[in-house]
């Protein structure tokens, strides 16, 4: 496993009420703007500090949380809150690929993912594979500049280099949202698909 990876022996920080003042989950929310999302797909998903309050959004909906590592599997399939049982599934990913279904999610996301990421581009490849048409994927990661906390700034990756790999990816409509401290929060669509004029005048 590479250097950059998140050591699962540390979940415990994942669960940091300061989180809720600098990666507020419902500020993220409120700004993705989705309409009555039914599918969403967090990739690398740990603890489910954003599946969890997503899900709550989604009474009728289901939030797969992947990840690579079975600790944070394992931490959430004990810890999930009873009435989120079959709305938060958490699912075993390898780092470039996905187990679910083409075309299912209205939403693909990652948090704090993106500089531990061996391959950015597959994971963009299999978040164009998931996504319906018209879907949106949403990154946010620690913006490379010092921060209060998070990891060495060497590590981090740069809005504009993340906004290439959506272009480079497929994806339109990239836009920042300036809205977190210290994470950029960068937000894409796969095209809706063209209605089909075929025999028609
Ligand atoms: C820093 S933690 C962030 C967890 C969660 N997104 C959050 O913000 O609370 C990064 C997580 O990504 C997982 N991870 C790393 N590489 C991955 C990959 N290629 N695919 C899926 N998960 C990955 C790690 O196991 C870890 O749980």
């Amino acid at each position: 496993m590479s250097a950059h990876k998140f050591n699962p022996a540390k979940l415990a920080k994942l669960n940091h009420p300061d989180r809720y003042h600098r990666e507020n989950p419902e500020a993220i929310w409120k700004t993705l703007n989705l309409t009555d999302p039914r599918v969403i797909v967090d990739i690398g998903a740990g603890t489910g500090f954003f599946a969890i309050p997503f899900s709550r959004h989604m009474p009728e909906g289901v939030v797969y949380a992947c990840d690579i590592a079975d600790e944070m599997l394992e931490w959430l399939e004990k810890n999930l809150p009873a009435e989120l049982q079959g709305r938060v599934i958490p699912v075993k990913m390898e780092e470039r690929s996905v187990p679910l279904a083409a075309e299912m999610a209205d939403l693909v996301f990652m948090v704090n993912l993106h500089h531990e990421l061996e391959d950015a581009a597959a994971i963009l490849v299999e978040t164009w594979r998931l996504l319906k048409p018209g879907g949106k994927v949403a990154i946010v990661d620690w913006k490379d500049e010092a921060t209060e906390s998070g990891p060495p700034v060497e590590i981090r990756v740069s809005e504009s280099r993340i906004r290439q790999q959506l272009s480079d990816a497929g994806f339109g409509a990239v836009r920042t949202h300036r809205v977190l401290p210290c994470h950029h929060f960068l937000e894409a669509r796969k095209p809706p698909k063209q209605p089909d004029t075929e025999g028609k005048d």
